[in-house]
């Protein structure tokens, strides 16, 4: 679990120069990302939410997050609160829900406030996430960019030996999961762009429908 060193420079290069006044994290898991934003945005306020409670990914989490003051540990299904608790300005990051949900969440985000930017993770080629960023997002990057990653593929290589020596989400490699090659390096963070509020409605509207008529596209 977690993001890839070069994924989480790609978030702080896409926000740079100015920090947000509040970064909303959905999909803690065992707090990974949640740290390093924590310690790479000291004066920002970091809120994070987790459906899952009392599990031993969440006690790693809290153990893990207990010392920074910036960082406050929601509960709930993100679907529901995330919107409620979003400002304009606020960064996003969603990993978890996965799939169509996911898209759903940042579609949501972007219906119900005017966030600064929202990352989306796991959005490597082959995902129906990426499939539906590319067609929903004029403008969405990609920490997968071919001149990206051979600037800063480097800062990887600690993770991907922990990775091969531990089944993380089927990734063998940089370049090849569950014994097949990939045309995305790793897992893969999207930075997408605010939308406006009637666009988010309309790709609302759009994927409801699609979802109607393929169970695989509902979230
Ligand atoms: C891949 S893990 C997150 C890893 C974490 N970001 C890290 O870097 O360590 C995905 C997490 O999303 C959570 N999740 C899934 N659906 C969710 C939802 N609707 N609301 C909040 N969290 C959710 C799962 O329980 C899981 O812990």
């Amino acid at each position: 679990m977690g993001v890839l060193n070069s994924e989480i420079l790609f978030l702080c290069a896409c926000i740079h120069p100015e920090a947000p006044p509040r970064i909303i994290e959905s999909g803690r898991g065992r707090g990974q990302s949640t740290a390093l934003l924590a310690k790479l945005f000291p004066k920002t306020e970091i809120i994070s939410v987790e459906l899952e409670k009392g599990t031993e990914h969440d006690r790693i989490a809290r153990e893990r997050l207990t010392p920074f003051e910036n960082v406050q540990l929601l509960y709930g299904d993100s679907t529901k609160l995330l919107p409620r608790i979003l400002r304009n300005d606020d960064v996003v990051l969603v990993d978890g829900p996965k799939g169509p949900a996911g898209v759903f969440l940042c579609l949501n985000a972007c219906r119900a406030a005017t966030p600064r930017m929202i990352f989306l993770h796991d959005t490597h080629h082959g995902q129906k996430e990426r499939q539906l960023t590319d067609v929903f997002w004029r403008g969405a990057g990609y920490s997968d960019h071919p001149a990206y990653v051979a600037e800063f593929s480097h800062l990887d290589s600690e993770c991907w030996k922990h990775i091969s020596d531990h089944d993380i989400h089927g990734w063998e490699a940089p370049s090849k999961r569950m014994g097949e090659a990939q045309p995305s390096y790793g897992p893969t963070l999207a930075c997408l762009p605010p939308m406006r509020s009637k666009d988010a409605r309309w790709c609302i509207r759009e994927l409801r429908r699609l979802g109607k008529r393929l169970r695989r596209w509902r979230p």
